[in-house]
């Protein structure tokens, strides 16, 4: 019984073998557990994370219960220890999104069976940052630079928006920390910059340079640029949100086609979605346009997860 809470038990090694596992899944293998059920259990809203585990899910011949906070006995009052001990009779995972940071940590204290961690709350967000890191490592090989090769340049990450709260940023630079000759650019509005802990941990790999810049300096140098939307729903109340997001020049932090003007042709946008304002719709058809790259690759990567899981059990 192995749980996915976080990519920090993860290693470079590991991150390699997803990748390769998960280019394998383009090809099949299909129908390979049609024993298993898997469960989704997502007390926040989701579109992709939720129905790309059920797509991966069917790819590979599972059944599939669905559960959410608004149909559950959550309303009633139900804690999450009860729940989950209550699902480990229905099925053989469990892939949990929650709204509290540790939830997933603390479900895997209690269940009988693998908990996947699909978000909880502005803590990490391991299975995104997996096909986040699948999508970096295809896409860059397509200009025939290499993730993993000490010989070639440097690689320019910007991370631009809500660096505090975005779980998915949170786990990539764990992930790409691992790879040789990094350098992390953050641009965020302010009292959303990235957090401390991972500004210490990034401090502490010699392959990793980290600083804050502006959009207009950064374009340039920038080999892949990882948007990300303000998250509304981890402030206290509407007036904090609004406060942030009226006191600073928006455009800032947006992307569109002039800024895109000033970047590389060989480079990418990506962004976890869902996309509120900060990548103009004009640049969907931009070739480095790759976020629906990512949505694409998530169920290949997932794929991928569930295949490891239930091979170990
Ligand atoms: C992200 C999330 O839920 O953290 N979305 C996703 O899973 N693809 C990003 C977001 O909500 O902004």
């Amino acid at each position: 019984m192995k749980s996915f809470i976080s990519v920090l038990n993860l290693s470079k090694q590991d991150v390699l073998s997803y990748i390769v596992k998960a280019n394998n899944m383009k090809h099949g293998p299909l129908c390979k557990f049609p024993n298993k059920t898997l469960i989704t259990m997502f007390y926040e809203p989701s579109t992709r994370t939720s129905c790309s585990f059920q797509a991966a899910a069917i790819k590979l011949g599972c059944n599939i219960i669905n559960l959410t906070d608004k149909v559950s006995s959550v309303e009633k009052g139900e804690t999450l220890e009860d729940t989950i001990k209550t699902l480990n009779s229905y099925g053989d995972v469990i892939v949990l999104r929650h709204p509290l940071k540790g939830s997933s940590e603390r479900a895997s204290h209690v269940s009988k069976v693998p908990i996947i961690n699909a978000g909880d709350g502005n803590g990490e967000h391991p299975t995104q940052a997996l096909l986040d890191i699948f999508t970096i490592y295809n896409e860059i090989a397509s200009f025939e630079i290499d993730l993993d090769s000490e010989k070639r340049n440097k690689i320019v990450v910007t991370f631009l928006g809500d660096l505090k709260n975005s779980r998915t940023i949170h786990s990539l630079i764990h992930l790409l920390m691992l790879f040789p000759k990094m350098k992390f650019i953050y641009i965020s509005p302010p009292s959303l910059e990235i957090p401390q802990e991972i500004v210490d941990k990034v401090n502490s790999f010699p392959n990793c340079e980290q600083m804050v810049m502006d959009l207009d300096t950064a374009i340039s140098m920038t080999d892949i640029l990882y948007v990300t939307r303000i998250q509304k729903e981890r402030f206290a109340n509407e007036r904090d949100y609004y406060s942030v997001v009226l006191n600073h020049n928006h455009q800032q932090y947006c992307v569109d086609k002039e800024i895109m003007l000033h970047a590389k042709e060989k480079m990418i946008i990506m962004h976890p979605l869902p996309r509120l304002h900060e990548i103009s719709t004009e640049l969907d058809n931009d070739p480095r346009a790759k976020y629906f790259k990512q949505v694409e690759n998530g169920v290949y990567m997932r794929m991928a997860i569930l295949d490891t899981l239930f091979n170990l059990s």
